[in-house]
């Protein structure tokens, strides 16, 4: 029998991202002072199911809390939000936006996305369960974008979404220029929701990123697997171990490949030396306090409007709108 009800296939626009230059991203981080490479090179496909492996652990509490909060006060978050079209950065699996699309029921939602993939796969089963909101995948890397693509469901007000604190990978000043990009690409009259996780305990921060079953130590040295596999390399991962530990002079966790013994590693041609106890810095994950996200946000031209937050004050969704908006009169009833 012929279901009734058929589901529309969400549109799919492709900028066809540039493909990094790997070798020039890596060579460079390499050979910075300690070496440090980007942390999005974490996430090839078995990093991103490891990954999804640290958010199960019960120490990594981040994805759970933020999760549970956004369910929680789907409805205020809607409310405040108001209407347009939703547009998630990075949206990957999409797999926390769900009570938001639920309780805002928006214009549209718009996951912004550099793995093609991963979007077409998490817009589809997005499509499944919100059959009547439509839904649109850009594969895009937001960060170069001058404005989003026309489209008309983008002609509404915008309604930014970023969870997960994944600003937390960017340094300050690098987080305060992502914010401004969000800004451009979202317009005067936008909002933007963000979730920031927050200093806590030290104890439990190192924890977190030092699971017991080592899912944190699995997904650093991956990429060690990635480099030899797509840049040539020779690491023999068994000669580092994984360490994470706070710098409370720049609020974060490091985290990081310690080298056992004096070697040379071959990488994109060359040869690299690694003394003892060296480390290769593999991500930072930034905590900010609220006062220290609002402030951050300001440098950016957005102001705060509200804070949500969990029980114990772990983390914080801010939803923030630009300091300088369109004059009343000039809106357009949406
Ligand atoms: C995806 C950047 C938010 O910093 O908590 C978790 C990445 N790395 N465990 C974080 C991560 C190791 C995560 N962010």
């Amino acid at each position: 029998m012929a279901s009734r009800l058929t589901i529309p296939a969400p549109q799919l626009i492709d900028l066809h991202p540039a493909a990094a230059d790997l070798r020039r991203l890596v060579v460079a981080g390499m050979e910075r002072q300690p070496r440090q490479l980007p942390a999005w090179l974490l996430y090839d496909d078995r990093g991103s199911q490891l990954f999804d492996a640290i958010c199960e652990q019960p120490e990594y509490g981040l994805t759970r809390t933020e999760t549970a909060l956004l369910l929680q006060r789907a409805p205020e978050l809607a409310e405040a939000l108001g209407t347009g079209t939703l547009v998630e950065f990075g949206a990957g699996s999409a797999r926390k936006v769900s009570p938001l699309l639920q309780e805002l029921d928006p214009h549209a939602y718009v996951a912004l996305d550099i793995s093609a993939a991963h979007l077409r796969q998490a817009c589809r089963a997005l499509q499944q369960r919100h059959p009547t909101i439509p839904i649109l995948g850009i594969c895009c890397d937001y960060s170069q974008l001058d404005e989003l693509p026309a489209h008309p469901w983008l002609e509404r007000r915008r309604l930014g979404f970023y969870p997960g604190s994944s600003i937390g990978n960017f340094t300050p000043d690098e987080a305060v220029a992502l914010l401004r990009q969000f800004l451009k690409l979202l317009g005067p009259d936008s909002r933007l929701l963000i979730g920031i996780d927050q200093p806590k305990a030290v104890q439990r921060l190192e924890a977190a990123y030092n699971d017991r079953a080592g899912w944190s130590a699995a997904f650093a040295l991956n990429l060690l697997s990635r480099l030899n596999r797509d840049l040539e390399g020779d690491f023999r991962p068994e000669s580092f171990h994984y360490r994470a530990w706070w710098q409370p002079e720049a609020s974060r966790i490091a985290m990081a490949l310690i080298s056992r013994e004096p070697q040379t590693v071959i990488l994109a041609g060359q040869r690299w030396m690694f003394a003892a106890d060296e480390p290769l810095i593999t991500e930072y994950s930034v905590k900010y306090t609220p006062d220290a996200f609002r402030e951050l946000a300001r440098r950016a031209g957005w102001r705060s409007l509200r804070r949500w937050s969990d029980g114990d004050d772990d983390l914080s969704l801010h939803l923030l709108e630009p300091a300088e908006r369109v004059s009343e009169p000039d809106l357009q009833p949406d």
